[in-house]
């Protein structure tokens, strides 16, 4: 990983990082499209032990560790993604149609915070082309698809836009292994959305109830700790056994202490990724684990994780699963052996045979179900 902080990262972060982004893309299908390539990452980079694999939602994962949305928007680096150790791979965010996304540039970088200010607006190459791709690249690791409504720059009818996230399913079902609901994207909404009430986050549901083998769909939404908020979502949610679980999303802003001066921060669109976040993030999680039905929910925890520590620490508060994407910028794809290899070490020296025996364990109403 030095070799990557020394060397390789003081030369991407000269080039603008968008670019980088695209130029990683690149490579990362040619390397993931042969079974060298595949095998080259797989050496380089996965770290395999018994105690990682776990279960969650149905599905079976070779590790928690996954590679978050807003990486592959489009499906191209799944294999690679998958080959470098990822314990799945969440694609998107992709909507029914195609979009732009917002006017660039639209990623900023804050190396002194190990974060990114992203305000992407959900390009996207549209569900019908992303899913044709991703159908000729199998994954061993869980592939999820994470849906979004098109960013039109302008604000949608509640009804228009549950219309939307029903058209944009259709050509993941018997592809993806579990669906992922952007239901408040920061950066096309400003983070409001239809669904907070409850009522149209159950129309949607409906929607989706009648569709033939739905995989499991988990909900991303923007972190809170609002119990009054929260009994809408899970009413809602009640009757709808497909929905296996949660992931939180960040609130647009910048509105973190930042070592990084006011000066580069303020003018900077977007919503805020990385290690700052880490602690909002977790406060949430603690929240929703201790009141959830943990027999028939799960929390997918995502936020600030750049080390193993981080990741173990979301997973002791309640995470079954977990993702990043900022700790890569920062620290290149070793993080995805470092972590992994280091989650496996702290379950050993705590004595945990599994990874699912520690979830929960340090959150104070793990004894409430
Ligand atoms: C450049 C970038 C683009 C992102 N795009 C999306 C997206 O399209 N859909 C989505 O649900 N989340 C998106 N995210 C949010 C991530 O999935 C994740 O929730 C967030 O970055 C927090 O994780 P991190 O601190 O490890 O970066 C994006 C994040 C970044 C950094």
């Amino acid at each position: 990983m030095s070799v990557y902080r020394h060397m390789v990262r003081p030369l991407l972060f000269r080039c603008d990082p968008e670019w980088i982004h695209e130029r990683a893309m690149d490579l990362g299908e040619r390397v993931g499209a042969s079974a060298a390539g595949r095998n080259l990452l797989k050496g380089l980079f996965s770290f395999a032990d018994s105690r990682l694999a776990t279960e969650v939602g149905g599905l079976r994962f070779a590790n928690p560790l996954g590679m978050a949305a807003g990486f592959d928007k489009n499906g191209r680096v799944i294999q690679a993604l998958a080959a470098m150790g990822f314990g799945f791979v969440e694609v998107g965010s992709v909507s029914a149609h195609a979009s732009e996304g917002n006017a660039r540039p639209r990623l900023f970088r804050l190396p002194l915070d190990e974060a990114v200010v992203v305000y992407y607006g959900v390009p996207n190459d549209g569900a019908e082309v992303v899913a044709e791709r991703v159908s000729g690249r199998p994954t061993d690791a869980p592939l999820g698809i994470n849906l979004v409504e098109t960013n039109t720059g302008r604000p949608v009818a509640a009804e228009a836009v549950v219309a939307e996230f029903a058209e944009a399913v259709k050509p993941f079902v018997g592809r993806a292994d579990y669906i992922a609901l952007n239901l408040n994207c920061p950066n096309t909404t400003g983070g409001v959305s239809p669904f907070d009430g409850g009522g149209h986050l159950r129309d949607l549901l409906q929607e989706y109830a009648v569709i033939d083998d739905l995989p499991p769909v988990f909900l991303k939404f923007t972190a809170h700790v609002d119990p009054a908020r929260m009994a809408r979502m899970l009413e809602a949610v009640d009757s709808f056994d497909f929905v296996k679980g949660f992931v939180f999303n960040l609130p647009p802003g910048k509105d973190y202490p930042l070592k990084s001066s006011a000066a580069e921060v303020d003018p900077l669109p977007g919503t805020l990724c990385g290690r700052p976040v880490r602690e909002m993030i977790d406060e949430a999680l603690r929240f929703w684990y201790a009141r959830i039905d943990r027999t028939r929910h799960k929390i997918i925890g995502v936020g600030g994780i750049s080390s193993a520590e981080d990741a173990y620490r979301k997973i002791r508060l309640g995470a079954s699963l977990v993702q990043l994407y900022s700790a890569l910028v920062f620290k290149g794809p070793g993080i995805v052996r470092e972590i992994n290899a280091g989650l496996a070490r702290l379950l050993a020296r705590d004595g945990y045979a599994h990874v699912a025996e520690a979830v929960g364990v340090d959150n104070e109403a793990k004894a409430v179900v």
